[in-house]
């Protein structure tokens, strides 16, 4: 195989003379002698061609398009990523929190090459086998209490579709979901997300917000996580009460909020969720697309001892990106036997023209044996409990940026704080002083507010996470150096 700049030949071609420097343009307009002169500074090397591409057609999600200078990612493999000048970051964003197996895990890659060649996509009303395949294997792994997936293009619209199906089946209009949420940036998804995404996007109507558990920042004045789970429960269901159980269709909550700060529910929340739900006639649906497939050490984070030893059993589950890794884009809908049979004879008035096409499906079935027979969720487990764990908390024992360690599995947030005492979160310039000390230093971080996520893919090993833990200890010195 070619390298990688040869590869890109075309590219280099393809490049307009506006998306470049004038250098660049000069260079297929002019005569004189300054040509060669001025083709000498042309961005001629893939990495800059990328970003020079990437800065005049690509419009960038949840930014301000001007400042941005983003990373020009070449290639990847397991827990690495390279730019175009070969060098090397561990990634322990999982990107967004979606290559749980790592990238190109070789048997991923050959189901999809397979498939491609095969039959890369089908209509949605076609029977499909690796469809079936694929829906078949994410079911037993929910273990028996659904019966059907409504495959998505991704997580917004499962949460879509997940909140479409219980008004459908309740009869009733509100989604209640907490403020410190993502659910997704389509039109109902992006309201129910309780941060600041959902302000200037408020076009769905029916949706309610309350505050969930966060003994570190509590909003209710608690002194231990079983105090914060009682008071937020009791909050919910004054919400409810003050909204009108009747008029209230389902609670939607992230199984471990995630890009509000990996929020591992407290004891009982869940299983309180669940009462609140079961007592007012209204529907359960646990949103797994972030903390889903492995993330928690768990194969979906309701499935977790810690967080459910009380083993209730949500009505809807969506998930994504851990799936398969987002190697294909997919999500979908769990549906329980009720559910699904109630529109046994009634249509059901939703689709998409990618609903589990079989390239993604391919991906699924292949993520999911790998992950299986490599034993890849017991290492998300085992690393959280015995190495990340334990090494993040001896970080925070050196640094006093790091005002709380929480998390489990591959999924943990620092909590980074002026003081200790007050818990007043850092100003973004010392998050933007801290990535780039990270990433000077090869590792990718995963930044959000005022906290570094730390959520390598779930394969990670543990001499990885050794070398990240001292690439994230030498960077915290250096910043709190000043
Ligand atoms: C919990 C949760 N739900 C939904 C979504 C939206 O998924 P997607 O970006 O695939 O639409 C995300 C994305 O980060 C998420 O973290």
């Amino acid at each position: 195989m070619p390298p990688p700049h040869l590869r890109l030949a075309w590219a280099l071609e393809a490049i307009p003379t506006d998306a470049v420097p004038e250098s660049r343009a000069a260079r297929t307009t002019m005569t004189d002698s300054t040509t060669t002169a001025a083709a000498a500074a042309a961005p001629t090397a893939p990495g800059e061609c990328a970003l020079a591409l990437d800065r005049s057609h690509v419009f960038h999600s949840w930014s301000a398009q001007a400042s941005l200078a983003p990373l020009a990612i070449a290639g990847a493999a397991g827990c690495e990523v390279w730019d175009f000048d070969g060098r090397r970051y561990l990634d322990f964003s999982s990107q967004l929190v979606n290559t749980n197996i790592g990238h190109a895990h070789p048997k991923v890659v050959a189901a999809i090459q397979e498939q491609a060649a095969l039959l890369a996509t089908v209509a949605p009303a076609h029977a499909n086998l690796t469809r079936g395949e694929a829906a078949r294997r994410i079911l037993e792994k929910a273990g028996g209490a659904f019966e059907k997936v409504f495959f998505t293009n991704g997580g917004a619209d499962a949460n879509e579709n997940a909140m479409r199906l219980a008004r459908l089946v309740t009869g009733r209009d509100t989604i209640l979901s907490h403020y410190r949420s993502y659910h997704g940036n389509t039109g109902a998804a992006v309201v129910a997300t309780g941060d600041w995404r959902r302000a200037p996007n408020q076009y769905a109507r029916g949706h309610v917000h309350f505050f969930g558990p966060f003994p570190y920042r509590s909003e209710f004045w608690s002194s231990s996580p079983e105090e914060e789970s009682e008071r937020a429960l009791h909050h919910l269901e004054r919400v409810v009460q003050a909204e009108g159980p009747s008029t209230i269709a389902a609670i939607l909550v992230e199984g471990v909020p995630g890009t509000a700060g990996v929020l591992v529910p407290p004891p009982g929340y869940l299983a309180g969720l669940r009462a609140i739900a079961d007592r007012y006639g209204i529907l359960l649906i646990v949103d797994e697309v972030m903390s889903g497939f492995g993330r928690t050490g768990d194969w979906f984070s309701w499935q977790s001892p810690r967080i459910n030893p009380e083993g209730v059993v949500p009505d809807l589950v969506t998930f994504a990106k851990g799936v398969n890794s987002g190697y294909v884009p997919v999500g979908g809908v769990l549906i329980p036997p009720a559910i699904a049979h109630a529109f046994d004879e009634r249509v059901f008035p939703g689709g998409l023209t990618y609903s589990g096409p079989p390239l993604a499906a391919a991906s699924i079935v292949a993520s999911i044996d790998a992950m299986e027979s490599e034993g890849i969720v017991a290492n998300a487990a085992r690393v959280g409990r015995y190495v990340l764990g334990p090494g993040l908390a001896a970080l925070a024992e050196r640094h006093p940026l790091i005002g709380e360690v929480r998390g489990l599995g591959v999924f943990w947030a620092l909590d980074l704080v002026v003081d200790r005492a007050t818990r007043e979160p850092v100003p973004a310039a010392t998050i933007g002083a801290l990535k780039a000390e990270l990433l000077a230093r090869g590792l990718l971080p995963f930044t959000a507010d005022n906290r570094i996520h730390v959520v390598p893919p779930c394969i990670v090993t543990d001499e990885e996470v050794e070398r990240a833990l001292a690439i994230y200890d030498e960077a915290f010195a250096a910043v709190e150096a000043g």
